[in-house]
């Protein structure tokens, strides 16, 4: 395992993290060797797609593809989204979201899916439909004692995040916006409803997106207990060069109308969503990997009516 190629992202990702990253880094071939002994793995091809954790290609005991993956936990938090993506597969059971087939406290063996949606070069709104129909699958009730965070939960931290970071970055985009975000996220954490919240995703965009056959399903999940509408926002976050090169504002309103109408869903609510997971983004975005990563989301933003 000593030649095990890391993705660049990854590397930068744990070099970022000080002592606790460099020592994730180097321990990995030997945790990897380590696993795949347990779980009696043939460890193949590293995906290139991931940056959270290693993402490796294997063949279990019996032969079948599956895929091994092992996340940078080096903090409480990290060990957090851990368990929830973990609830997440489990209640998904294979429908919407990959299947899972092992995982332990600090890895998680997923059947073999395709590429995903990007690496297949579809246009917008094939991705889009992929995407919706893949969390259409894995919608469903979370019961009462799942140990997920609400919607209401999510817009409380979505607003403390946009002020906190907003201030980090000591003003890059005007007040106003900011305001406008954290109301926005008091009122739907104030309108959050327990008895039509689902199984929320969480992060469902292209890229955690693959093929199954000639459906699809979701990889990489969050995991919450939150509206429908809370999950297709993050498609109407992102893909903003096209929202851009036209009018704006009529743009992310069709984006929403679309979203909702193929899920059934409330178009005002998934714009509302949109507007903060859009603000929060391009501030994370600006501040972890630079303000051409994070301008577009808040130009989008800032457009938006
Ligand atoms: N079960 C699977 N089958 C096939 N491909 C997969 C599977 N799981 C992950 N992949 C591929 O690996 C890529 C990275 O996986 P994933 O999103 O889980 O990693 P990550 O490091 O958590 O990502 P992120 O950068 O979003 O944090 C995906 O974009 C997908 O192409
Ligand atoms: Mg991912």
């Amino acid at each position: 395992m000593s030649s095990m190629h890391v993705p660049d992202l990854v590397e930068r990702r744990a070099l970022a993290n000080g002592e606790a990253g460099r020592r994730w880094l180097a321990d990995l071939p030997e945790r990897v060797r380590a696993i795949a002994d347990r779980w009696q793995l043939v460890v193949g091809n590293v995906f290139s797609g991931g940056t959270a954790g290693l993402v490796v290609a294997v063949t279990d005991g019996e032969g079948c593809p599956a895929v091994l993956k092992v996340p940078m936990l080096l903090d409480g938090a990290d060990h957090d989204a851990f368990a929830r993506a973990v609830i997440v597969h489990r209640l998904a059971g294979g429908n919407g979201c990959a299947a899972l087939l092992a995982s332990d406290d600090e890895a998680l063996l997923l059947e073999r899916l395709g590429p995903n949606v990007h690496d297949l070069d579809l246009t917008l709104v094939d991705v889009l439909g992929a995407v919706t129909s893949a969390l259409s699958n894995l919608w469903r009730p979370v019961p009462p004692h799942v140990a997920l965070p609400t919607g209401a939960d999510q817009a409380a931290w979505l607003a403390t995040s946009i002020t906190r970071t907003w201030d980090v970055l000591e003003h890059p985009c005007p007040r106003p916006l900011v305001d406008r975000a954290v109301r926005l996220c008091d009122d739907l954490a104030e309108g959050f409803d327990p008895a039509t919240a689902v199984l929320v995703h969480g992060d469902a965009h292209g890229w955690n997106t693959v093929s199954d056959g000639p459906g699809w399903k979701l990889v990489d999940p969050e995991g919450l207990r939150s509206s429908r509408e809370h999950d297709l926002a993050v498609l109407l976050r992102e893909y903003n060069e096209v929202l851009l090169a036209g009018d704006t504002a009529r743009l992310v309103r069709d984006r929403a109308e679309w979203l909702a109408s193929r899920c059934d869903a409330d178009s005002l609510l998934v714009w509302k969503w949109g507007f903060v997971e859009r603000v929060s983004t391009g501030l994370a975005g600006w501040r972890h990997l630079g303000p051409d990563v994070g301008r577009p989301f808040l130009t989008v933003a800032e457009r938006t009516r």
